[in-house]
């Protein structure tokens, strides 16, 4: 595995609080997942590697640039239809409407959401929507896709649905980057976990070692918090 992200020394300090405190760290693995408890620092992380908030230190050196799509715990969709939310949000990559259509609906299909093309996106279910917002990024075949706890709200049918699609995206070849709050759902996605602890780097462990014996105290005591 080759890194294909470094972060050096990362701080995001935008008022007296460091929210995240010079992190170093190299991204190497297919499907990384940031753990921490809540207020470690982990969608801000993920909002600065997306490139939506800049550091106030430090820096990001990609081994090379990846087209990415980033999707949120809570799905923002627009006021239209589930395929209309994935045609608008390909339009740009793909400008003859024919294939543009065709594209969107073959994400939905991979999705299993083709019978609710037609459905006013926001009139889904959460877990349909959220799913609406996964086949959005999909279609746009991102190089990295990230994902800021994809499942925090949904029932654990729509979970483990969400999650199919998030292996099926990642055996297509994109590098996933997420954080989540279900453990079980990073033993069955990650292969390396990355914690971070109030804005601090804490460890980088491949998957098994991390839930076998994580190195740090600190993940030591958070595994213990979340599995009594
Ligand atoms: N732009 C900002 N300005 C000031 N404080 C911020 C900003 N963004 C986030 N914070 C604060 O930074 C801390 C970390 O927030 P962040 O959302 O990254 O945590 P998190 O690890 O994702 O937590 P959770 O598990 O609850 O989602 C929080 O205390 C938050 O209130
Ligand atoms: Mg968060």
């Amino acid at each position: 595995m080759s890194t294909w992200l470094q972060l050096e020394r990362l701080r995001f300090a935008p008022g007296e609080r460091r929210i995240l405190d010079d992190v170093s760290l190299a991204l190497a693995a297919g499907r990384t997942v940031i753990l921490g408890p809540n207020g470690a620092g982990k969608s801000t992380l993920l909002r600065l590697i997306h490139g939506l908030l800049r550091p106030h230190g430090g820096w990001l050196s990609w081994r090379r640039p990846l087209s990415q799509a980033m999707v949120f715990q809570k799905p923002v969709l627009l006021r239209t239809t589930a395929l209309g939310n994935v045609i608008y949000g390909l339009k740009l990559k793909q400008p003859d409407a024919a294939k543009c259509r065709r594209r969107a609906e073959a994400a939905l299909d991979r999705a299993g959401l083709l019978h609710l093309a037609a459905h006013p996106a926001r009139l889904l279910s959460g877990g349909e929507q959220q799913r609406v917002a996964l086949a959005r990024a999909w279609a746009l075949e991102p190089e990295l896709l990230i994902l800021d706890e994809p499942t925090a709200s949904l029932d654990p049918a729509s979970t483990r649905e969400v999650e199919r699609i998030i292996k099926d995206i990642a055996d297509s070849g994109a590098r996933i980057l997420m954080t989540t709050h279900n453990l079980g759902q990073a033993r069955r996605l990650a292969e390396e976990i990355v914690f971070i602890d109030d804005g601090q780097m804490i460890e980088r462990t491949a998957v098994a070692d991390f839930f076998k014996a994580p190195q740090s105290a600190a993940a030591k005591h958070f595994l213990k918090e979340e599995i009594p």
